[in-house]
């Protein structure tokens, strides 16, 4: 028996990273699901959750647009019957210090990270509100708890994305849906890989990894299990929290006075 067997999911940014690697892990639980992203070509995961589900329509939509967010949520419905599960993992990263930040990007990763998460909800809340019952997981980031250097907008989108989540909690829990956020840590996708690899980040990379105090970047099943949990009955009594799955980058900091206290 699966954990989401019978639920309809509609996973955000599903062609790639976190968000195929959520479609997957929700297809193994026999969860049926469609997908929302601006990318056609699906990579592994994506494909896999498909082969499982037989079915799972990719919705090419850019989640900035409205209009775009909410048709395709009305063909979910109409084809799948409803939406049970909504998780919000279509994002992207870019910033900047505060005093050299263009408008322009603040905006792109303002419009994409928190009001792309804000047009999924509204197209996938009035069905919810009529059954009801639903569960939306929103994926914030680690930097939506701390600050990171030149972290401005990225990290900005990510707080907001946790408060969003907190205030529809309030909004919506006596009406039976739960919210919650997921701020993974440092998870190898696409999106790590392609800031990871410029040359300016060859000597902070390691120090990136270390400060994880499981001593490694995070793998983007690590991230859907934890999904998984907050999408499923289990976390029947979990709404409006930050769960964050990140191999303890916010536990603390780690200065290497192990030794002298007698760790080593
Ligand atoms: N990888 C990490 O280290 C990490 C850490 C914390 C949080 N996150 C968050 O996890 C989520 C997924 O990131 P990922 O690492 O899997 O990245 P990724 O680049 O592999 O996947 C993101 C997906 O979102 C899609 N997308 C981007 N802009 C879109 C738009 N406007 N409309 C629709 N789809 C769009 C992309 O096409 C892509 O398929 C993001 O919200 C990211 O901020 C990632």
């Amino acid at each position: 028996m699966g954990r989401l067997d019978g639920k309809v999911a509609l996973i955000t940014g599903a062609a790639s990273g976190i968000g195929a690697a959520i479609a997957l892990r929700f297809a193994q639980e026999g969860a049926r699901i469609a997908g929302i992203d601006i990318q056609d070509l699906a990579d592994g995961d994506w494909s896999e959750a498909l082969r499982l589900t037989g079915d799972g329509p990719l919705h090419k939509v850019d989640v900035r647009d409205k209009g775009a967010v909410a048709n395709a949520v009305a063909e979910v419905e109409a084809q799948m019957g409803r939406i049970d599960v909504l998780v919000n993992s279509a994002g992207v990263a870019g910033g900047g210090p505060v005093h050299l930040i263009e408008d322009a990007e603040w905006d792109r990763v303002m419009d994409v990270n928190l009001k792309g998460t804000l047009h999924a909800c509204q197209a996938a809340l009035p069905g919810m509100l009529a059954r009801q019952s639903g569960s939306i997981v929103n994926i914030a980031s680690v930097e939506g708890i701390e600050g990171f250097e030149g972290g401005s907008a990225y990290n900005a989108s990510k707080g907001a994305v946790i408060l969003l989540t907190r205030n529809m909690a309030i909004d919506y829990g006596r009406r039976g849906i739960r919210v919650n956020a997921l701020c993974p840590g440092f998870i190898d996708t696409p999106l790590l890989r392609s800031t990871l690899e410029l040359e300016a980040m060859n000597e902070i990379r390691d120090k990136i990894r270390e400060a994880h105090q499981l001593g490694r970047f995070g793998q983007p099943v690590e991230i859907a299990n934890g999904a998984l949990f907050l999408a499923s009955d289990e976390a029947s009594f979990v709404t409006g929290q930050a769960l964050a799955v990140d191999g303890g980058y916010t536990a603390g900091h780690r200065f290497g006075i192990s030794g002298m206290m007698g760790l080593d």
